[in-house]
């Protein structure tokens, strides 16, 4: 069984799609074990009440040091038995500490075709602001093994989404979301249970 430790920071909708996935037998022999979340007024954490899921609140205001909030983060995890950690929608900077623990087992989601449209300052709607901006035609989402900096690591899966000449931030968010996020972070997940992700420098490839 791998035990999921899932980080967010709002709505949890992809929280919602990796529930959705282990309850319909998507994901086999996945259990979520706890779910952190960066800010109390999260709706990821009445998600996660719903489905009798552990929930904690881990507020990086709480901590003098990223090094202290690490360790908070490691110790729920360890507590936990936790072999992935996948940040769904997380908004806050973990540090080194953290990311050494746990390397090539965080995954992370991030609503653009990487490396288009990320690092600091891009998160939730901005990507999508600013692929509107550029005039893009394509965009889509990204998953990744995380690395220190933003949106650096390894590439997992990525998704194109078409760009439609009326969008607005909004309906380019929610389309992501839905045909290519909701999709691909579960897959993600599937494929690290199954043991068929092999990290190779900055390389995934996926074995059959
Ligand atoms: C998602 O679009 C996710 O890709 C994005 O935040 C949203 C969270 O939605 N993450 C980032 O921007 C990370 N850089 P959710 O809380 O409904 O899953």
């Amino acid at each position: 069984m791998l035990n999921l430790g899932i980080l967010v920071s709002g709505g949890g909708t992809n929280l919602q799609a990796i529930i959705d996935s282990i309850e319909s037998g998507y994901l086999k022999d996945c259990s979520i074990a706890v779910v952190v979340s960066s800010r109390s007024g999260a709706f990821a954490l009445e998600r996660a009440k719903k489905h009798n899921i552990p929930s904690i609140v881990i507020s990086r205001k709480a901590y003098e040091s990223i090094e202290a909030y690490d360790d908070a983060l490691i110790q729920c995890f360890e507590s936990h038995g936790v072999g992935l950690v996948v940040m769904a929608g997380f908004l806050t900077m973990v540090g080194e500490k953290f990311i050494e623990k746990y390397r090539g087992r965080i995954m992370n989601i991030h609503p653009s075709l990487i490396p288009s449209f990320c690092g600091k300052g891009y998160y939730g709607i901005i990507p999508h602001q600013k692929a509107l901006e550029y005039g893009v035609k394509i965009t889509g989402a990204t998953v990744h093994f995380v690395e220190p900096e933003y949106d650096s690591g390894p590439i997992i899966l990525q998704k194109a989404v078409e760009v439609r000449d009326d969008d607005t931030p909004e309906t380019l968010q929610k389309r992501v979301m839905e045909e290519a996020e909701w999709k691909i972070l579960p897959q993600a997940i599937k494929l690290f249970s199954e043991g068929r992700l092999v990290l190779n420098g900055r390389k995934v490839t996926i074995t059959d």
